[in-house]
């Protein structure tokens, strides 16, 4: 039994290594008493020791403390006064789910706060449900998926923000008095400028393999807010829900509305414990077949951009299988027929073959991958059109617009979006899907693309539950199909939409050194599985930074890997490096994909490298990262210290990617896990290679299998 019943009135949740505890009192507000590391033997005395917090805060009745939770009654009356009625905990089989039964005082108005374990994985969801049991309308003002009161220290948070091709960076603040508050109002991609996730760290400046952390996502793919309150208390109070100001609920008789869930975790191994619990939960109960080995694949989005012709789509697809791929997927540039869709000014909507293009269709495309033995997957977008397209000529009245104001156009100068409101434009939008799949049923992969913000007036939430009805009516008919979230790059990189989806775009930047920095942050709560990587050309398309290719592979297979280059502009010895470094992402890609990660030396500390790694979850293999991150003559840097591996057993260390011309003094050799922790490995600063592949970029990695 997991749960721990100490008084009629508190009740402890246990994951395998967390406790949190709440006083639940029937006629009195919820407080929660207690979140951290286990206490299996938390005791009344222990609680005595506690100021218990409101675990729920609504407005109102202490008017002067910032509220989770705002409604307005039938009467004006603006205040609310949660008291528990009773609870319930029943048990599933990751863990339990704790039902806190409340009820305002007053007014017929029910809130029930969820509490949801994870057992295995550490981490606890919560959510409030509001029922209006009245007659009349209730207006929610604020409704917060939850809130979290933490005790008052030299607390610090660690955030991300960016932008288009700069996504994920890593923030870390301390958190000093008033306020920090993380806002997105974009609408359609809540992850490109912020995110919806945050570390607090609770003992200091955050380290990656020390100190407490708690870790919160915000599951929910539209516009949010995370507020953090330090104020003249004892306690950081840590609010996050949907962004209220532009969509007030309005409950009318009978109706309940659920807010996105809230999810928290909590580890005593640092940044990484935290991110390897948000991976392990993401991978088992959220991400699309997390537990499936991701194809490698060629996208033809850099290699041709517009300029997509069935030639041209044989040759990349002959290229990547030459190459060891597993997947070709033919991105934007496809479709259109009145108006082809060469540019990004025109033709969203109209998902109809340009058989000038193709004259075969995507039919033959399909076959022709087929025969090459590797699969085929297609880029749409189907939530959004242009002002010069067939389908706004018919439909003007389906997009998201202001009544009596000048339409905003996006991307292209002619981008809106299709009110996902309305259950015409989801019947739209899932017969893009639909179409593409009856037509061609071995399709194996879509890229599904965001590129406008909801500029104009509208409901988010109605917005966001069209979005959901739309996915869960795409999965109920393709589970098995293979989806890429991708919204201008990292944009939809979010726990609320990842159910529906296998992986997203990480960023439209592909340059490898700031890929290090982008998918680092990304990998705080995001997994190696999730994230697709791409080896491109140089001079990359976004900072013109050239860098060897050795360096692109080896940061692009820490992710998903993927190539999005034109093959017919390498050279037969570039397309061999590729075909070796396919085959060694073979061995580790389990590793990679269903590992644990240890981040070990950060690119934000600025050291000149940057340094991670995944263990197997047996701890029997590893594969380790080395990234240089500046190049100055006269750089030194320290022993390469591991982590996570079993101290008692011997790693035998092998190269991949290998291009050096002497192999590392210590290839093939075994060592300790102790050893590579403690002392670790000597890394060279520069790769010794050929004349003709020497660059200023050194990488290495390599494969610890245990013997
Ligand atoms: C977005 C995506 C890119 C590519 C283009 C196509 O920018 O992030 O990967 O698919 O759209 O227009």
């Amino acid at each position: 039994m997991n749960v721990l019943v100490l008084l009629a009135s508190i009740i402890a949740l246990n994951t395998a290594n967390t406790t949190m505890a709440f006083q639940a009192d029937p006629g009195a507000e919820l407080k929660i008493v207690y979140y951290g590391a286990k206490l299996p033997d938390l005791t009344k005395g222990a609680l005595d020791n506690y100021s218990a917090q409101r675990a729920y805060p609504c407005y109102g009745v202490i008017a002067t403390e910032e509220a989770a939770f705002a409604a307005i009654h039938p009467d004006g009356n603006r205040t609310v006064q949660l008291w528990v009625e009773d609870t319930s905990l029943q048990a599933w089989e990751g863990g339990q789910v704790l039902c806190v039964n409340c009820k305002d005082n007053y007014y017929p108005l029910r809130v029930k706060i969820y509490y949801k374990t994870f057992r295995d994985q550490d981490m606890i969801e919560t959510w409030i449900e509001t029922v209006n049991e009245g007659k009349k309308p209730v207006t929610l003002t604020r409704f917060d998926s939850g809130h979290l009161p933490i005790r008052y220290d030299d607390v610090w948070i660690s955030t991300l923000y960016g932008t288009w091709a700069n996504e994920a960076r890593v923030n870390s603040e301390p958190l000093t008095r008033g306020w920090k508050m993380i806002r997105n109002i974009d609408g359609a991609r809540n992850s490109q400028t912020s995110h919806a996730e945050v570390m607090i760290s609770l003992d200091g400046k955050p380290r990656e393999d020390a100190g407490r952390i708690i870790g919160a996502a915000l599951c929910w793919g539209g516009n949010y807010e995370l507020r953090f309150q330090t104020n003249d208390s004892d306690y950081h109070h840590f609010f996050a829900g949907i962004y209220p100001e532009h969509d007030n609920v309005v409950l009318a008789k009978g109706k309940s509305f659920a807010t996105p869930h809230l999810a928290l975790t909590f580890s005593d191994s640092g940044l990484s414990g935290a991110s390897r619990n948000f991976h392990r939960w993401g991978r088992k109960y959220m991400l699309r077949h997390g537990d499936v080995e991701r194809r490698i694949l060629l996208n033809s989005w850099e290699g041709v951009y517009f300029k997509i012709n069935e030639a041209g789509m044989f040759q990349m697809m002959d290229d990547i299988a030459g190459m060891g791929g597993e997947l070709f997927v033919m991105d934007d540039g496809w479709f259109g027929d009145k108006y082809p869709r060469n540019n990004d000014h025109t033709s969203l909507g109209d998902w109809v073959v340009d058989t000038r293009k193709l004259p075969g269709g995507v039919g033959s495309l399909v076959k022709a991958a087929t025969e090459k033995g590797i699969k085929f997957g297609i880029w749409v977008e189907p939530e959004m059109t242009n002002t010069v397209s067939e389908l706004y000529e018919a439909h003007p009245d389906w997009i998201v617009k202001s009544e009596n104001r000048e339409i905003v156009q996006g991307r292209g100068g002619t981008q809106v979006v299709l009110n996902l409101a309305k259950k015409e434009v989801q019947d739209f939008a899932f017969s893009v899907i639909d179409n593409l799949m009856k037509e061609n049923p071995d399709i194996a992969y879509i890229k599904w693309d965001a590129n406008c913000k909801l500029a104009m007036d509208c409901s988010n939430i109605a917005y966001w539950e069209g979005f959901a009805a739309l996915c869960d009516r795409v999965r109920e008919a393709y589970p098995d199909l293979t989806i890429q979230d991708c919204a201008s790059g990292g944009g939809r990189a979010n726990w609320g939409v990842l159910p529906w989806f296998d992986e997203f775009w990480v960023s439209d930047n592909t340059d490898a050194l700031q890929r290090i920095y982008i998918q680092w942050g990304t990998s705080y709560f995001f997994p190696a599985i999730a994230m697709a990587a791409h080896i491109s050309a140089t001079p990359n398309h976004t900072v013109r930074r050239t860098t060897s290719l050795k360096y692109r592979i080896d940061v692009a297979m820490s992710g998903r890997l993927g190539m999005e280059i034109q093959p017919k502009d390498m050279t037969e010895e570039e397309k061999d490096i590729c075909r070796k470094a396919i085959s060694d992402y073979k061995r580790i890609r389990p590793i990679v994909q269903f590992g644990d990660i240890h981040r070990l030396v950060s690119p934000y500390d600025e050291k000149g490298y940057a340094s991670m790694m995944y263990t197997s979850e047996k701890l029997d293999k590893a594969v380790v990262y080395w990234w240089r991150t500046h190049n100055f003559y006269d750089d030194h840097f320290p022993r390469l210290r591991l982590s996570g591996l079993d101290p008692d057993r011997k790693y035998k260390v092998t190269e991949l990617n290998r291009l050096d011309l002497k192999p590392l003094a210590y290839e093939g050799k075994s060592f300790s896990g102790r050893f590579l922790m403690e002392s670790g490995l000597e890394i060279p600063a520069t790769n010794n290679v050929k004349a003709s592949l020497r660059s200023d970029w050194s990488s290495r990695v390599l494969l610890l299998e245990a013997e």
